[in-house]
């Protein structure tokens, strides 16, 4: 068997009206990322990306746990003992699909139904919106074993938490759960279990119904702006809406007259009906 064959198994995927449901899928290893997942979730990406089957991608986690991180033996332990060149490697793989999940094409939600450790922010960064099991639990468990939260751990928590909350999480090496991390905005909302997947559904129907050239250029938007001056913000988001409108000027027309011309719907209430546009 190759390779790549062999590697994806660690991966799964399953598309459902528009919504492609990826799962980190190692639950006997409680999906700790090892080299073999990391690239085939960047093949698994790849494919999604421009598929017309796909308006929203979900990342989730088979079994007990959405990610225990990195795979302490495979990917941190056996690469350090071939050498510096196998390390940078197994970074560089690692961080590129999150790095691509964070400019994706498609909207993106995190569906944490479990123990979410360490490396397991770079991904829960990378997607647009989260949504957490109450019994989720969250950690950064870096300082337990006795490494700095790297891989972009520490700059999740600085850009999400508040100082002393991420100085806290991240020194003293305590869990959250999930209830807290929506309390502390890791994620946007926190749900029990057991409702868990029928509240990440309703929110990929709502995201299915909007203008996806809109939601493409919105999110990279948020993203951009942050570490930016308010000037080269505004400067920014005229430019991103003149690209946008060179990719879909008919869907702005098209909201602005179903609510002026039509009086179907109301643009603060609702989208406009996509279906209509010519
Ligand atoms: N790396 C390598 N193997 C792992 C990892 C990991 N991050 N997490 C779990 N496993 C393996 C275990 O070694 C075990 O393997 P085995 O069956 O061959 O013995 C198997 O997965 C099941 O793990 P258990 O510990 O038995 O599962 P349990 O449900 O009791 O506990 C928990 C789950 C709390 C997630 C525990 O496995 C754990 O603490 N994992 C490490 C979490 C962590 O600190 N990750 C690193 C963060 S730092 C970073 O990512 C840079």
């Amino acid at each position: 068997m190759s390779t790549e064959n062999q590697e994806a198994s660690t991966v799964a995927v399953t598309i459902e009206n528009g919504v492609a449901w990826v799962a980190l899928n190692r639950p006997e290893k409680r999906n700790c990322m090892n080299p073999a997942l990391n690239r085939q979730m960047m093949r698994v990406l790849d494919e999604l990306e421009y598929s017309e089957d796909v308006a929203v991608l979900v990342l989730t986690g088979e079994g007990t746990s959405w990610s225990a991180g990195m795979d302490l033996k495979e990917y941190f332990r056996e690469n350090e003992a071939k050498g510096l060149g196998a390390t940078r490697r197994a970074q560089s793989e690692a961080y590129g699909w999150w790095r691509r999940l964070r400019w994706y094409h498609k909207p993106t939600v995190a569906m944490i139904n479990g123990w979410c450790f360490g490396g397991a922010y770079g991904p829960l960064f990378g997607c647009d919106l989260a949504f957490a099991a109450e019994e989720a639990t969250f950690g950064l468990s870096e300082i337990n074993w006795g490494i700095l939260p790297g891989g972009g751990a520490s700059k999740v928590v600085a850009d999400l938490l508040p100082l002393r909350k991420a100085m806290y999480h991240a020194m003293m090496g305590e869990n959250i759960d999930g209830k807290t991390a929506a309390e502390w905005g890791l994620v946007n909302e926190a749900v029990p279990l057991s409702e868990l997947k029928a509240r990440v559904q309703a929110v990929c129907d709502v995201l299915k119904g909007k203008n996806p050239v809109a939601l493409k250029a919105t999110k990279d938007a948020i993203r951009r702006v942050k570490e930016m001056t308010y000037d080269n913000a505004e400067d920014y988001l005229v430019r991103a809406q003149e690209a946008a409108n060179s990719f879909d000027n008919d869907g702005r027309k098209e909201g602005i007259k179903q609510f002026i011309d039509d009086k179907t719907y109301k643009p603060g209430l609702g989208a406009y009906d996509k279906s209509q546009q010519k």
